[in-house]
């Protein structure tokens, strides 16, 4: 049997914490498929089209992952692609409650998909798509935060 994870999120837009997530879970499993959320609530900066575009530079030299959206919910994706692990990133305590609570109601959805946590690394664990896009969207420098391309990409949409 395949071991498949899946990994989702809004993304709007990647950052360097995500990408490390990805980076260190993708070794992990066969396969890791990375869930862009499609019908979120947030008005997103990215269409979900350039948030998997982005994702897919982003992760070019990863061979096992795959870049899918989805609606509805996670646990039903999950099943979907055959995906048994749902990687979650935790920076901080304050993530830890949301989290919880999402892992059990997604425990309860399908006790057949577990939730794995990844602490992020310490550079990435105040890290976030809004706090990258305030930054941004302020005149402030956000290359440490983003790569390049991303970064060259927000400047297109917001200047
Ligand atoms: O990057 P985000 O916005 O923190 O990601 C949140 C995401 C996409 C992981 C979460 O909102 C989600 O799983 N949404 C799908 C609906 C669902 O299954 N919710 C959990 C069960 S109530």
């Amino acid at each position: 049997m395949s071991n498949i994870a899946i990994y989702p999120g809004s993304f709007d837009p990647c950052t360097n914490g995500h990408l490390d997530i990805i980076a260190r879970s993708a070794p992990l499993f066969d396969k890791l498929y990375v869930a862009v959320l499609k019908n979120s609530d947030k008005k997103p900066l990215f269409s979900v089209d350039e948030r998997i575009a982005l994702l897919g530079k982003a992760t070019a030299e990863i061979d096992n992952i795959e870049i899918i959206s989805f609606g509805g919910l996670l646990v039903n994706i999950a099943e979907q692609v055959g995906a048994r692990v749902i990687i979650k990133g935790l920076r901080a305590m304050s993530d830890f409650e949301y989290e919880f609570q999402m892992a059990l109601a997604n425990k309860g959805l399908n006790p057949n998909v577990e939730t794995l946590f990844m602490t992020t690394n310490t550079d990435n664990s105040f890290l976030s798509s809004s706090l990258v896009k305030e930054i941004a969207r302020n005149g402030g420098k956000i290359s440490q935060f983003v790569p390049e391309a991303i970064e060259e990409e927000i400047a297109k949409k917001l200047y």
